[in-house]
Protein backbone atom coordinates (compact mmCIF):
# COMPACT_ATOMS: atom_id res chain seq x y z
CA UNK A 1 0.00 0.00 0.00
CA UNK A 2 3.01 2.33 0.75
CA UNK A 3 4.53 1.76 -2.29
CA UNK A 4 1.31 2.56 -4.51
CA UNK A 5 0.78 5.52 -2.38
CA UNK A 6 3.87 6.90 -3.41
CA UNK A 7 3.61 5.71 -7.20
CA UNK A 8 0.42 7.70 -7.60
CA UNK A 9 1.40 10.66 -5.35
CA UNK A 10 3.89 10.90 -8.99
CA UNK A 11 1.09 11.44 -11.46
CA UNK A 12 0.11 14.87 -12.43
CA UNK A 13 -3.84 14.68 -14.21
CA UNK A 14 -3.81 17.89 -16.39
CA UNK A 15 -7.89 18.72 -16.50
CA UNK A 16 -7.48 19.84 -20.61
CA UNK A 17 -11.08 19.94 -20.42
CA UNK A 18 -13.13 22.89 -22.36
CA UNK A 19 -16.01 22.09 -20.02
CA UNK A 20 -16.02 22.34 -16.06
CA UNK A 21 -18.74 19.72 -15.33
CA UNK A 22 -16.35 17.17 -17.10
CA UNK A 23 -13.29 18.17 -15.68
CA UNK A 24 -15.24 17.44 -12.18
CA UNK A 25 -16.10 13.92 -13.59
CA UNK A 26 -12.85 13.20 -14.37
CA UNK A 27 -11.56 14.37 -11.01
CA UNK A 28 -14.05 12.17 -9.22
CA UNK A 29 -12.60 9.13 -11.42
CA UNK A 30 -9.30 9.88 -11.07
CA UNK A 31 -9.10 10.90 -7.37
CA UNK A 32 -8.09 7.65 -5.76
CA UNK A 33 -5.25 7.21 -8.51
CA UNK A 34 -3.02 10.44 -9.35
CA UNK A 35 -1.33 12.37 -6.75
CA UNK A 36 -2.29 15.94 -8.35
CA UNK A 37 -4.80 18.10 -10.41
CA UNK A 38 -3.44 20.40 -12.79
CA UNK A 39 -5.75 23.08 -13.92
CA UNK A 40 -4.06 24.75 -17.40
CA UNK A 41 -5.41 27.67 -19.61
CA UNK A 42 -8.28 25.71 -21.24
CA UNK A 43 -10.06 25.27 -18.22
CA UNK A 44 -8.68 28.49 -16.13
CA UNK A 45 -9.02 30.98 -19.06
CA UNK A 46 -13.02 29.81 -19.60
CA UNK A 47 -13.95 29.07 -15.77
CA UNK A 48 -11.03 31.62 -13.83
CA UNK A 49 -11.13 30.93 -10.28
CA UNK A 50 -13.95 28.89 -10.21
CA UNK A 51 -12.01 25.99 -11.84
CA UNK A 52 -10.41 25.46 -8.69
CA UNK A 53 -12.70 26.06 -6.55
CA UNK A 54 -15.14 23.22 -7.66
CA UNK A 55 -11.93 21.12 -7.89
CA UNK A 56 -11.35 21.78 -4.30
CA UNK A 57 -14.88 20.60 -3.28
CA UNK A 58 -14.15 17.50 -5.03
CA UNK A 59 -10.46 16.18 -3.63
CA UNK A 60 -7.96 17.44 -1.17
CA UNK A 61 -5.40 16.41 -3.62
CA UNK A 62 -2.57 19.20 -4.35
CA UNK A 63 -3.45 21.89 -6.94
CA UNK A 64 -0.81 22.94 -9.85
CA UNK A 65 -2.01 26.36 -11.86
CA UNK A 66 -0.51 25.84 -14.97
CA UNK A 67 -0.69 28.90 -16.13
CA UNK A 68 2.80 29.21 -17.96
CA UNK A 69 3.03 32.74 -17.04
CA UNK A 70 5.57 35.00 -19.39
CA UNK A 71 6.13 38.36 -18.88
CA UNK A 72 7.56 41.65 -16.97
CA UNK A 73 8.78 40.83 -13.69
CA UNK A 74 5.58 43.38 -12.04
CA UNK A 75 3.05 41.59 -13.86
CA UNK A 76 4.32 38.26 -13.14
CA UNK A 77 4.87 39.13 -9.49
CA UNK A 78 1.56 40.61 -9.10
CA UNK A 79 -0.28 37.19 -11.38
CA UNK A 80 1.22 34.81 -8.65
CA UNK A 81 0.27 37.31 -5.35
CA UNK A 82 -3.41 36.62 -7.40
CA UNK A 83 -2.54 32.66 -7.23
CA UNK A 84 -1.49 32.93 -4.26
CA UNK A 85 -4.49 34.13 -2.84
CA UNK A 86 -6.62 31.33 -4.31
CA UNK A 87 -4.06 28.74 -2.21
CA UNK A 88 -2.65 27.02 -5.30
CA UNK A 89 0.37 24.72 -4.73
CA UNK A 90 2.33 25.04 -8.17
CA UNK A 91 2.38 27.92 -10.50
CA UNK A 92 4.26 27.95 -13.72
CA UNK A 93 6.59 30.50 -15.38
CA UNK A 94 8.23 30.59 -18.28
CA UNK A 95 12.44 30.42 -17.76
CA UNK A 96 12.38 32.99 -21.06
CA UNK A 97 11.11 35.49 -18.58
CA UNK A 98 14.03 35.64 -17.38
CA UNK A 99 15.95 36.16 -13.96
CA UNK A 100 14.33 39.12 -12.94
CA UNK A 101 10.41 37.87 -13.37
CA UNK A 102 11.50 34.35 -11.91
CA UNK A 103 13.18 36.42 -8.36
CA UNK A 104 9.78 38.29 -8.41
CA UNK A 105 8.13 35.32 -8.99
CA UNK A 106 9.80 33.35 -6.00
CA UNK A 107 9.32 36.51 -3.36
CA UNK A 108 5.90 36.66 -4.11
CA UNK A 109 5.15 33.63 -4.01
CA UNK A 110 6.98 32.97 -0.86
CA UNK A 111 6.96 28.94 -0.25
CA UNK A 112 3.34 28.65 -1.22
CA UNK A 113 2.67 28.25 -4.57
CA UNK A 114 6.20 26.95 -5.58
CA UNK A 115 7.08 27.96 -8.58
CA UNK A 116 8.08 25.45 -11.38
CA UNK A 117 10.28 27.14 -14.16
CA UNK A 118 8.93 25.86 -17.61
CA UNK A 119 11.77 25.18 -19.15
CA UNK A 120 11.74 24.12 -22.89
CA UNK A 121 8.33 22.87 -23.76
CA UNK A 122 8.22 19.27 -24.97
CA UNK A 123 6.32 20.03 -28.12
CA UNK A 124 9.50 21.29 -29.91
CA UNK A 125 12.53 19.63 -31.49
CA UNK A 126 15.78 20.64 -32.47
CA UNK A 127 14.48 22.08 -36.03
CA UNK A 128 12.05 24.54 -34.13
CA UNK A 129 14.62 25.82 -31.55
CA UNK A 130 16.67 26.35 -34.54
CA UNK A 131 13.78 28.64 -36.28
CA UNK A 132 13.81 30.25 -33.02
CA UNK A 133 17.31 31.95 -33.03
CA UNK A 134 18.86 29.10 -31.07
CA UNK A 135 22.48 27.49 -32.16
CA UNK A 136 25.18 26.18 -31.62
CA UNK A 137 25.96 23.41 -29.03
CA UNK A 138 22.36 24.21 -27.52
CA UNK A 139 21.05 22.68 -31.02
CA UNK A 140 23.22 19.64 -31.11
CA UNK A 141 22.21 18.84 -27.27
CA UNK A 142 18.98 20.46 -26.35
CA UNK A 143 19.83 19.33 -22.83
CA UNK A 144 22.41 21.64 -22.40
CA UNK A 145 19.80 24.33 -22.88
CA UNK A 146 17.65 22.78 -20.67
CA UNK A 147 20.27 22.04 -18.12
CA UNK A 148 21.44 25.93 -18.52
CA UNK A 149 17.42 27.17 -17.46
CA UNK A 150 17.43 24.76 -14.70
CA UNK A 151 20.39 26.20 -13.37
CA UNK A 152 18.88 29.72 -14.04
CA UNK A 153 16.12 28.45 -12.28
CA UNK A 154 17.57 27.13 -9.42
CA UNK A 155 19.57 29.90 -8.48
CA UNK A 156 16.25 32.39 -8.41
CA UNK A 157 14.51 29.75 -6.04
CA UNK A 158 12.52 28.72 -8.02
CA UNK A 159 11.22 24.93 -6.21
CA UNK A 160 11.35 23.36 -9.65
CA UNK A 161 11.49 23.10 -13.45
CA UNK A 162 9.34 21.61 -16.30
CA UNK A 163 11.14 19.07 -18.16
CA UNK A 164 10.76 16.59 -20.87
CA UNK A 165 12.30 12.84 -19.93
CA UNK A 166 15.36 13.30 -22.23
CA UNK A 167 16.64 15.97 -19.51
CA UNK A 168 16.02 14.88 -16.25
CA UNK A 169 18.82 12.89 -15.74
CA UNK A 170 21.45 15.98 -16.61
CA UNK A 171 19.44 17.89 -14.21
CA UNK A 172 19.43 15.24 -11.19
CA UNK A 173 23.16 15.28 -11.34
CA UNK A 174 23.82 18.68 -11.35
CA UNK A 175 20.75 20.34 -9.41
CA UNK A 176 19.60 17.01 -7.00
CA UNK A 177 17.56 19.23 -5.19
CA UNK A 178 15.36 21.03 -8.02
CA UNK A 179 12.43 19.05 -8.54
CA UNK A 180 11.68 17.98 -12.03
CA UNK A 181 8.10 17.75 -13.41
CA UNK A 182 7.72 15.45 -16.15
CA UNK A 183 5.22 15.90 -19.61
CA UNK A 184 5.23 14.44 -22.82
CA UNK A 185 5.14 11.10 -20.93
CA UNK A 186 3.59 8.04 -23.49
CA UNK A 187 3.13 4.20 -22.59
CA UNK A 188 5.62 2.01 -24.51
CA UNK A 189 4.41 1.97 -28.68
CA UNK A 190 1.68 4.44 -28.17
CA UNK A 191 1.17 7.95 -30.49
CA UNK A 192 3.18 10.99 -29.12
CA UNK A 193 0.60 13.08 -30.70
CA UNK A 194 2.22 16.75 -30.48
CA UNK A 195 4.67 15.92 -27.89
CA UNK A 196 8.47 15.42 -29.24
CA UNK A 197 10.46 14.67 -26.40
CA UNK A 198 8.88 11.69 -24.69
CA UNK A 199 9.63 9.23 -22.64
CA UNK A 200 7.52 6.37 -20.39
CA UNK A 201 6.50 6.73 -17.26
CA UNK A 202 9.49 4.24 -16.45
CA UNK A 203 12.71 5.77 -18.41
CA UNK A 204 11.32 9.07 -16.58
CA UNK A 205 11.11 7.85 -13.02
CA UNK A 206 14.39 5.56 -13.52
CA UNK A 207 16.32 8.81 -14.98
CA UNK A 208 14.89 10.67 -11.33
CA UNK A 209 11.80 12.48 -12.29
CA UNK A 210 9.81 13.25 -9.39
CA UNK A 211 6.26 14.04 -10.95
CA UNK A 212 4.71 12.73 -14.08
CA UNK A 213 2.24 14.76 -16.15
CA UNK A 214 -0.41 12.40 -17.46
CA UNK A 215 -2.84 13.59 -19.94
CA UNK A 216 -3.72 11.88 -23.14
CA UNK A 217 -2.58 8.53 -22.32
CA UNK A 218 -5.36 8.26 -19.69
CA UNK A 219 -7.57 10.45 -21.26
CA UNK A 220 -8.21 8.78 -24.53
CA UNK A 221 -7.63 4.97 -23.35
CA UNK A 222 -10.84 3.07 -23.22
CA UNK A 223 -10.49 2.03 -19.58
CA UNK A 224 -8.78 5.05 -17.44
CA UNK A 225 -8.61 3.41 -13.83
CA UNK A 226 -7.29 0.51 -15.51
CA UNK A 227 -4.40 2.58 -17.63
CA UNK A 228 -3.80 4.48 -14.26
CA UNK A 229 -3.20 0.82 -12.34
CA UNK A 230 -0.90 -0.22 -14.77
CA UNK A 231 1.32 3.29 -14.99
CA UNK A 232 1.42 2.69 -11.43
CA UNK A 233 2.38 -0.48 -11.38
CA UNK A 234 5.11 0.72 -13.59
CA UNK A 235 6.07 3.63 -12.04
CA UNK A 236 5.92 1.18 -8.71
CA UNK A 237 8.44 -1.18 -10.19
CA UNK A 238 10.86 1.47 -11.55
CA UNK A 239 10.96 3.29 -7.86
CA UNK A 240 11.54 -0.59 -6.64
CA UNK A 241 14.38 -1.12 -8.85
CA UNK A 242 15.60 2.35 -7.47
CA UNK A 243 15.76 1.81 -4.37
CA UNK A 244 17.54 -1.51 -5.13
CA UNK A 245 20.43 0.16 -7.17
CA UNK A 246 20.79 3.18 -3.63
CA UNK A 247 21.14 -0.04 -1.54
CA UNK A 248 23.72 -1.84 -3.90
O1 LIG B 1 -0.01 13.76 -21.73
P1 LIG B 1 -0.42 14.95 -22.54
O2 LIG B 1 0.44 15.20 -23.75
O3 LIG B 1 -1.89 14.95 -22.88
O4 LIG B 1 -0.18 16.19 -21.56
C1 LIG B 1 -0.56 17.44 -21.98
C2 LIG B 1 -0.42 18.35 -20.81
O5 LIG B 1 0.96 18.55 -20.52
C3 LIG B 1 -1.03 19.72 -21.09
O6 LIG B 1 -1.76 20.11 -19.95
C4 LIG B 1 0.16 20.60 -21.30
O7 LIG B 1 -0.07 21.93 -20.89
C5 LIG B 1 1.22 19.93 -20.44
N1 LIG B 1 2.55 20.19 -20.93
C6 LIG B 1 3.41 20.90 -20.15
N2 LIG B 1 4.67 21.19 -20.60
C7 LIG B 1 5.10 20.75 -21.76
C8 LIG B 1 4.24 19.99 -22.55
C9 LIG B 1 2.95 19.73 -22.09
O8 LIG B 1 3.05 21.29 -19.04
N3 LIG B 1 6.34 20.99 -22.12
Amino acid sequence: MEHFMEAKRRIIFPLDFQDLETALSWVELLKEYVGMFKIGLELFVKYGPKAIEEVRKKTDLPIFLDLKLCDIPNTVSQAVKSAKALDVDFITIHTLSGRHALKSAVEAAQEKPKILAVTILTSLDKADLLELGFNGEYIRETEELVLRYALLASQCGCAGVVVSGKEIKRIKENLPKLLTVVPGIRLESQDTQDQLRTATPAEAILSGADYLVIGRPIRLSEEPVKTCNIIIQEIERALGLLRCSKKA
